[in-house]
């Protein structure tokens, strides 16, 4: 029996949230300088605040609803003071995280410029390593206060009026790690997080507050959450994917951040259960992506060009990355791909121009096609040595990455789906990933016993004949291709390592 495909439109998940299709931008490598933001480009692709118009266009493309800013591990020992103010006397300082130097010419101020221009939320990360709680609040307070105070005062006398209103801030980044600038205990990190929360929340109670949290299936999340669920609103966690030369660990990866979106499910409702908590808490997944530090070490910028490795299946990855947010729409709220230029990214600059990557197509399909409410899907493939993989799906990464053990493997199947009815309530889309290098499947697709849906449908294909095809700065190989399949018998044929998104119309 081939795999199959089961959906029924009437076992609603929850709806999508926008905010899974979020961003990341970090002072590291080309990411801000010579990526967003490029004053004087001799190319005329600056407008006259600095920021690169191509790259603003390309990323407006993807709909980014929130971008989180500045780090990352940068932010653990930056001082964000630096970054106000006329910019002939900005200090530069020493960089610890990338071991560079940050000329703070791009700061607070011209990244909420950027989002308004974007047409984003601000996600504010506070430095936890050397910033002290007064330098947090001394933030907030210049982002977000309309009093007659000292920090609210400077921003007005930087040429800001208005409140920013920042809602989004985390309570540092990945403080587990020992490469962080002030790395702590859970139980450190847990009684300082909780005073700064109670802090800030004096100054703003509308802001929205993320604990940092590590894979998701560590003990760090459980003892973090244990503390911080009564003062938090998310908690993040931190995975990335990484092949390492082999094409089938590399797209199953994300089945390990399943996993750990799973866990940390239970360790929030355990965290209610213990605080007796009515409250919302859901997760932030801000980062993640497939990355290979050894490829692309982040001392030297972290620039994946997915591009020079496609047989390794950068694509599906991250498509079946975004399969795994829209399956756990009812507990994940916002997610941000690491990183939105040139870092880890979708898209790549140049000084006279830039190229999406073909990890940028998937983003941009789910970004504007896998929105409404997420749908029940089953797939079934009952021959398990034929059509399920039963190799590693943890990434060897994470094991580096984490300070705890990974989950153990776990039977993936290579055809890998997630549905939602659209906004409208008139299609339900499916996004599929055939994860399997060189087999094609003839993937029958049954709806719901009440569902009744056209014989015709839309495809929106990322796939190219060769897995060493690629994009570059010469030209883009893999894209999305549209077609309309007017005579359709219940059958999918779906090519192998090919990604695709499947509109139908109910009637
Ligand atoms: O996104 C690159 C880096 O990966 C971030 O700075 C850090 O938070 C993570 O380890």
């Amino acid at each position: 029996m081939p795999p199959s495909i089961h959906i029924d439109p009437a076992r609603h998940v929850a709806p999508v949230d926008p905010r899974i299709y979020s961003g990341f931008t970090e002072h590291m490598g080309r990411c801000i300088y010579g990526g967003l933001y490029d004053p004087g480009n001799e190319h005329g692709l600056a407008d006259a605040n600095g920021y690169r118009t191509d790259v603003l266009q390309a990323l407006k493309d993807l709909n980014i609803p929130i971008v989180r800013y500045p780090g990352g591990n940068f932010v653990s020992s930056y001082r964000w003071q630096d970054g106000v103010g006329p910019k002939e006397l900005r200090p530069r300082r020493p960089e610890l995280a990338w071991l560079t130097e940050e000329s703070n010419q791009f700061g607070t101020d011209e990244f909420i410029q950027w989002c308004r221009l974007l047409g984003a939320e601000p996600y504010i990360c506070l430095n936890m390593g050397t910033g002290t709680l007064e330098d947090a609040l001394a933030w907030l307070e210049y982002c977000n206060s309309s009093a007659n105070t000292h920090y609210a005062n400077m921003r007005r006398k930087n040429g800001h009026p208005e409140p920013y209103g920042v809602k989004y801030w985390a309570l540092g980044n990945e403080v587990w790690g020992p490469w962080q600038v002030g790395q702590m205990t859970a139980e450190d990190y847990s009684k300082t997080a909780y005073q700064w929360a109670k802090a800030l929340r004096l100054l703003d109670p509308s802001i929205k507050l993320i604990s940092c949290g590590e894979t998701g299936f560590a003990d760090w999340d459980r003892v973090t959450l244990k503390t911080l669920a009564p003062v938090v609103d998310f908690h993040s966690i931190h995975l990335y994917t990484v092949s390492e030369g082999n094409h089938d660990v590399n797209v199953m990866g994300p089945a390990a951040a399943e996993k750990g979106i799973e866990i940390t499910k239970s360790l929030i409702e355990l965290a209610k259960i213990e605080g007796k908590l009515t409250k919302d808490i859901t997760v932030c997944f801000d980062e993640w992506n497939v990355w290979d530090p050894v490829r692309a070490p982040g001392e030297k910028g972290a620039e994946e060009h997915y591009d020079l490795s496609d047989a390794l299946g950068e694509y599906k990855a991250v498509a079946s990355w975004l399969n795994v947010f829209v399956r756990k729409a009812d507990i994940v709220k916002i997610a941000c791909i690491a990183q939105s230029v040139n870092v880890i990214s979708p898209i790549i600059t140049s000084p006279t121009g830039l190229f999406k990557q073909t990890t940028y197509y998937p983003l941009q399909l789910f970004a504007t096609l896998m929105q409404g409410t997420a749908l029940s899907l089953h797939v079934a493939a009952d021959a398990p040595e034929d059509d399920t993989y039963t190799g590693p799906t943890v990434p060897p990464f994470v094991a580096h990455l984490s300070v705890h053990t990974p989950p153990a493997a776990r039977l993936t199947k290579w055809i890998d789906a997630s549905a939602v009815l659209s906004p409208s309530k008139t299609e339900i889309r499916l996004a599929v990933v055939n994860r399997h290098q060189t087999r094609a499947f003839d993937v029958p697709i049954a709806f719901g016993p009440d569902a009744r849906v056209a014989p015709r449908l839309v495809v929106h294909e990322v796939w190219s004949p060769q897995l060493g095809d690629r994009n570059g700065f010469e030209g883009e190989k893999v894209k999305t291709v549209e077609r309309k399949v007017d005579a359709w018998d219940g059958v999918y044929q779906c090519k192998e390592h090919s990604f695709q998104v499947l509109v139908f119309t109910l009637l």
